[in-house]
């Protein structure tokens, strides 16, 4: 299982710290520091990349969260430096599928699977429960009259949901939802590197249905709605940029464009725990609530704005357990809400 790996203690590397957000100024700095942070190990280019994903791994599981309203609240002073590092910038990621796009067409490897199988595996085959629960109006009164479906008709409602992975790196979630039976998948990441290595990998695994394109989560290009969008590290990734914190808030409100109503948000996230989410999700319904309130303009009339967008809906209850830093514990969660 390739999953949250510790750098070697006698690295150069180990010692390498990622640029804050005090130590970087200009985008074209942040574009140098992001290079020279990811060229630091003296490891040929295969070990290089293993290394670098280990950094990677650790600084996404290690940064503690803290929720968007801690920076836009009047506190005086915030408690801490919001915490970011290269993982937040394209150039991390456009250079980490440059690197991942090569070993796969050189020597046919598969790359990082963030978080390890076990976790995507369970992401997959946890969300299909939940979808045939949904299908089968064992929540959210879909259905008046559970006994009416089987659980065949459930099982087949799958090819009607249609599924967006946001930031979906070398898609192999998506291929895993394939596996579970969904047959309307997309996915979207903002490196065209990655949705290269995507394709790739579909095409070689016999996964080529799986539709993939260039676009960013937080300028979204997409106009339709889908009814699962799932997220495994986008958003932890987008949280490590500098300005983190408002990006934060600019994924909510672009999320909540690409769910249909009724339709499910599923995060996987080594960053934020299940309660951080659902607060996260709290703290966007109500500046949701409180703009409609405040502005006479579009977001007033929209319909439905006086109440909560998303509702926390369930979570993963049983992950298996991660060494890290020495002690063992998992900080991985996976939260599914429900769009009104
Ligand atoms: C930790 S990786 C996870 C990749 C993939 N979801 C997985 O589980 O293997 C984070 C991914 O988010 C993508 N990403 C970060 N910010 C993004 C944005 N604003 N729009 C689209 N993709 C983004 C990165 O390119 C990267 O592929």
């Amino acid at each position: 299982m390739a999953g949250i790996r510790l750098p070697p203690e006698d690295s150069d590397v180990s010692t390498a710290r990622p640029p804050t957000n005090t130590d970087l100024i200009s985008d074209d700095d942040r574009s140098v520091a992001a290079d020279s942070w990811s060229i630091k190990s003296d490891y040929g280019s295969t070990l290089d990349d293993d290394q670098r994903h280990a950094d990677a791994s650790e600084v996404l599981s290690a940064v503690p969260y803290r929720s968007a309203s801690d920076y836009s609240s009047d506190k005086e002073e915030p408690d801490a430096e919001p915490v970011s590092s290269m993982l937040g910038f394209q150039s991390y990621w456009d250079a980490a599928y440059a690197d991942e796009l090569a070993n796969f067409r050189e020597h046919g490897h598969t790359g990082e699977v963030w978080f390890g199988a076990d976790v995507m595996e369970m992401v997959a085959s946890w969300t299909k429960g939940l979808c045939n629960d949904i299908a089968q109006g064992q929540m959210l009164n879909h259905v008046a009259d559970d006994t009416s479906v089987t659980p065949e008709q459930g099982e087949k409602d799958l090819t009607d949901w249609s599924v967006l992975d946001v930031g979906t790196g070398n898609g192999l979630l998506l291929q895993e939802f394939a596996k579970q039976g969904f047959t309307d998948l997309t996915g979207t990441d903002y490196s065209e590197g990655a949705i290269d290595l995507a394709r790739s990998l579909a095409d070689r695994d016999g996964f080529s249905g799986l539709k993939f394109l260039v676009d960013d989560v937080l300028d979204t290009k997409i106009e339709r709605k889908f009814q699962l969008v799932i997220d495994k590290g986008t958003l932890d990734a987008i949280g490590l940029h500098p300005d983190g914190p408002i990006k934060r808030i600019m994924y909510w409100d672009s999320i909540s464009k690409l769910v249909a109503t009724g339709g499910l948000l599923v995060i996987t996230s080594c960053n934020s725990t299940k309660d951080e989410l659902v607060q996260e999700v709290d703290n966007y319904n109500h500046r949701r609530v409180a703009a409609s309130q405040e502005s006479e303009t579009s977001v007033s009339q929209e319909a439905g704005s006086n109440s909560p967008l998303f509702s926390y809906l369930d979570h993963i209850r049983s992950y298996p357990t991660f060494m890290f830093g020495g002690s063992v514990g998992s900080r991985v969660a996976t939260v599914a809400f429900v769009r009104k």
